[in-house]
């Protein structure tokens, strides 16, 4: 088992290849609550890098299991993300991050998603965070080439080290492309090994991009998938050690979420596959979006596949 590795960002920083997935594993103000003690023992376990978003509410929970852990703070590599109805306050919203977190910077500052969105509340989304995934319209501007320009502006300001994007396309890319005067650092997306997303992890890699897969594990139908439990048996490890080896072969920054302090353990302790292994794993693409899906309507956070670019 090989200790886990580092990248190398655009910037010339360094970032854990694996970090802690920071969402809330329940989505409500309890779930909130209780994420610092998970977040404790994965300091405690040996994750250095963590990734939460302002959407998660999480941010004041890394930022005190950070102090609990006693662990420097410049040791650690954390990432939070602009929300998408925050678009026209950008500034506001970073530092209402940086308070949460009770930092005086960020090393990787994302913009969520590509579009704006606007909520009855206001700059504050609901306080049911079930109606934060429903109870929006999505609005024309700022687009997401003005709102990378803010982006951009944080950058300069060395508050946030590294910026990036969340949820592009190589279609959403190229449209960011036209006006960008910073290539993005990080681009960060589904991915697992039923939504291999090859080609855009290779522009992604043209361009200087790094890219996160979020959900990496693709959850129960990739662990239980036979290739990947005779990959387990053959290694002698887990499916979900499988399933992480071949995002580190693939050059790709995992951000596994667990709340389990065995499991964080088990999802930083990874084998090497041979190349023919992690093969076999990328031909198990389906081109299948497991968490971030389209709904009834055929939108994702009102935007259709066509606009996603997918
Ligand atoms: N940018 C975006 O739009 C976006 C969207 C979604 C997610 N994300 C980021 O990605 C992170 C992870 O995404 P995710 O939670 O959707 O997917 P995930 O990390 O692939 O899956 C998490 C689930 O897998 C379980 N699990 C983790 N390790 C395991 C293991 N070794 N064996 C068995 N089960 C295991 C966890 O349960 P236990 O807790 O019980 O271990 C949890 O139910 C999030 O926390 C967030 O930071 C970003």
């Amino acid at each position: 088992m090989a200790a886990t590795p580092s990248i190398t960002l655009n910037t010339g920083t360094k970032i854990p290849a694996i970090g802690l997935g920071a969402a809330p594993s329940v989505f409500t103000p309890e779930g909130v609550v209780q994420s610092e003690k998970w977040f404790l023992t994965a300091f405690k376990a040996g994750y250095r890098h963590f990734d939460t978003a302002s959407f998660y509410r999480t941010e004041p929970q890394v930022g005190a299991a950070l102090r609990a852990s006693g662990i420097p703070r410049e040791e650690v590599f954390v990432t939070t993300k602009l929300p998408p109805h925050h678009t026209k306050h950008v500034a506001r919203s970073f530092d209402e991050s940086l308070r949460n977190f009770g930092f005086n910077y960020v090393d990787l500052y994302l913009m969520h998603l590509p579009m704006t969105l606007e909520y009855p509340t206001g700059y504050n989304a609901p306080a049911d965070l079930q109606e934060m995934f429903t109870a929006f319209k999505v609005v024309e501007t700022p687009t997401f080439n003005q709102t990378w320009a803010e982006l951009e502006s944080l950058h300069s300001s060395g508050r946030a080290r590294a910026i990036g994007v969340s949820n592009f396309s190589i279609k959403t890319l190229e449209q960011l492309f036209k006006s960008a005067k910073i290539v993005p650092a990080v681009n960060q997306v589904e991915m697992h090994p039923y939504l291999a997303q090859t080609e855009l992890l290779e522009y992604c890699r043209k361009k200087g991009i790094l890219v996160t897969a979020y959900s990496p594990t693709g959850k129960e139908p990739v662990r239980s998938d036979p290739t990947i439990v005779a990959l387990a048996e053959k290694y002698k490890v887990t499916p979900t050690q499988i399933i992480l080896a071949w995002h580190l072969a693939r050059g790709v920054v995992a951000i596994p979420q667990s709340s389990n302090e065995g499991r964080q353990k088990e999802n930083i302790t990874l084998p090497t596959l041979s190349a023919e292994d992690v093969a076999s794993v990328t031909a198990l693409d389906r081109n299948e979006r497991i968490v971030s899906k389209l709904g009834p309507d055929g939108k994702l956070f009102g935007w259709t596949a066509e606009q996603y670019g997918w």
